[in-house]
């Protein structure tokens, strides 16, 4: 059988991880690659055996000049994923959009639009579904342990991790570590729940310390990035909190930060009526009671985050939904939902009022 020929749009830090597994997959051939950047693209094809004649900087060139294109990575700034996603799915491809799905809703519903408009798939690069934690919470939910989940909090906490360049850049980011990490554990949340429907948001951002950039030590995610020279100004929060509240009665806490005088931390905690868990850096945690005492568990084949194996099975299963048909376990509609809900926190900072959806 012919290999599916794949595209990455965006051949910055997160790409190897898509790159990668359209090379090692025997069902894909790593076929053209396209950046603002040619220099970044021109680094990668050579890294990746990615011809040079198809290396772009223009997407549009990209999809009229290889009609043959059937998958695409879209692994660019925030504000770039719902016109390169809607590009390529006009050209008839489908689409691997990294997280957010787009800047907000209004973006989300386009993709979502453009998805159906051509019969094609659009899935969300909700890496964190894709996670082992993730597939034995699963277990548990199903088999009732937990009982009720009414509470959770979701924490995503950095003392002095801005990221720098675009991300500080609300016009190319959307916002800062709401959309950028507060997305990963919101959607862990409602994944594991079962995507109940959200009824309410009522949220704060903070922008108190910035970039932190007179900090002497510890600068390494700003000078990790490819686009460190790229320096606008910061005008994205550096903190937010937010309590969600959905159709099931359950509520959800959540806590980012990209500077913070805090503890670096983070996990996700479940409160039920039979147990609870905490996934937290150091593994999983599960307290319940037994024979009337409280009992704490500790998950014992549970490993930390294995990102490699993450990005692996999120792109074998994109892989695998366009080739077979199998069901989509990150579609549109769930990035359109988180879309709302980070809509709905930041419309709630503004006012000082909660936003029913
Ligand atoms: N799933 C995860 O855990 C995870 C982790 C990091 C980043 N991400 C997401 O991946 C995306 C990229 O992040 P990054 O860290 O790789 O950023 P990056 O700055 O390293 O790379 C982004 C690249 O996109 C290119 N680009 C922007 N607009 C373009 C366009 N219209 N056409 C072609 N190229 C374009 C830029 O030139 C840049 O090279 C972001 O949406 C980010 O949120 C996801």
């Amino acid at each position: 059988m012919e290999k599916m020929k794949a595209a990455v749009i965006g051949t910055g830090s997160i790409s190897p991880n898509h790159l990668r597994n359209y090379v090692n997959s025997p069902y894909t051939e790593l076929y053209a690659l396209c950046d603002l950047n040619r220099e970044r693209a021109l680094a990668r094809a050579a890294e990746f055996g990615v011809p040079e004649e198809r290396v772009f900087t223009d997407k549009d060139e990209m999809f009229r000049t290889l009609p043959e294109l059937e998958l695409v990575s879209v692994c660019t700034w925030n504000s770039a994923h719902a016109e390169c996603s809607i590009a390529a799915l006009n050209a008839g491809c489908n689409v691997l959009c990294e997280k957010p799905m787009a800047i907000n809703a209004a973006q989300a519903l386009e993709m979502q639009a453009a998805a159906e408009k051509n019969g094609k798939l659009l899935m969300i690069g909700f890496v964190r579904r894709h996670e082992e934690n993730m597939k034995v919470l699963q277990d548990c939910v199903r088999a009732g342990f937990f009982g009720d989940i009414y509470y959770a909090k979701a924490t995503y906490l950095r003392r002095n991790g801005h990221p720098g360049g675009w991300f500080g850049d609300k016009s190319r980011s959307g916002g800062g570590p709401l959309i950028d990490l507060g997305v990963h554990v919101i959607d862990f949340v409602r994944y594991l729940k079962g995507n109940p429907k959200t009824v309410s948001v009522y949220g704060a951002t903070y922008q108190k310390l910035f970039d932190r950039a007179n900090i002497k030590s510890a600068k390494g995610y700003i000078a990790a990035r490819d686009n460190s020279q790229d320096k606008p100004p910061v005008d994205v929060e550096d903190l937010v909190t937010a309590l969600i509240r959905f159709d099931d009665g359950s509520t959800l806490s959540v806590e980012a930060s990209f500077s913070l005088n805090g503890e670096t931390k983070g996990g996700i905690e479940l409160f039920g009526t039979k147990a609870g868990a905490n996934l937290a850096d150091d593994g999983l945690h599960l307290y319940s009671e037994m024979n009337d005492r409280l009992v704490n568990i500790d998950h014992a084949d549970v490993k930390g985050q294995d990102f490699d194996q993450m990005f692996r099975d999120e792109v074998y299963h994109f892989i695998d939904c366009v080739q077979n048909g199998t069901e989509c376990i990150a579609p549109a509609e769930d990035g359109v939902e988180l879309m709302r809900i980070l809509d709905a926190v930041y419309e709630s900072a503004r006012t000082g009022h909660e936003v029913v959806l």
